[in-house]
């Protein structure tokens, strides 16, 4: 009898040893890019955004979690020359990609231009928009630069203008709630060589 209720319990170990994930537990994999020059490899939940993907795994904290549903812009990175909401995309999806983030963009020794003429027009308050404005400056300074459209380029069968409403239009997916748009601008427009 005692045998018997061992090969039971036994039975019952190994059944739990080999039992199928649970439908809650996560999916994990493996994927692999390229932040600010590195190649970085991570093993993440299918369902970590990129956002939190260098925040919490990468310890990237300039970039800034806001209302991580794509509304504020304080999550902007720039992936292959393109600004995005990193909040919006999940991490998985940039596999080979080349992430840069505002830590790739300068730092406190060697200040990108933007992050220097945000200092020097205090194109900031609290900061907390910030690292997000300046990833999404600089994409749209390469933006203009490539003759891309905006909704308010007036003929866009010629290269867009660095006009003051081309820029206010361009960066208008980057809230800042300290209301520094003004200062934001003229250092964004500093950089660029003036306005149009
Ligand atoms: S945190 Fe991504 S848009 Fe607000
Ligand atoms: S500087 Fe405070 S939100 Fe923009």
């Amino acid at each position: 009898m005692a045998a018997s209720a061992a090969t039971v319990t036994l039975a019952g170990a190994a059944s739990t040893a080999n039992a199928a994930p649970t439908p809650d537990a996560p999916s994990l994999v493996k994927v692999a890019f390229e932040v600010n020059g590195d190649k970085r490899v991570l093993t993440l939940d299918t369902r970590t955004t990129l956002l939190d993907a260098l925040r919490e795994h990468l310890k990237l904290t300039g970039t800034k979690k806001g209302c991580d549903h794509g509304q504020c812009g304080a999550c902007t990175v720039i992936v292959d020359g393109r600004r995005i909401n990193s909040c919006l995309t999940l991490a998985v999806m940039h596999e080979g990609d080349k992430v840069t983030t505002i830590e790739g963009l300068g730092t406190p020794d060697k200040l990108h231009p933007l992050q220097a003429a945000f200092v020097k027009h205090d194109g900031y308050q609290c900061g907390y928009c910030t690292p997000g404005q300046i990833c999404s400056a600089k994409a749209v300074l390469d933006e203009i630069k490539a003759g891309v459209p905006s909704h308010v380029t007036q003929d866009i069968t010629k290269d867009p203008k660095l006009t003051e409403a081309e820029l206010r239009e361009r960066m208008s997916g980057n809230i800042c709630r300290c209301g520094a748009y003004s200062n934001i601008v003229e250092a964004i427009g500093e950089v660029a060589g003036g306005l149009a």
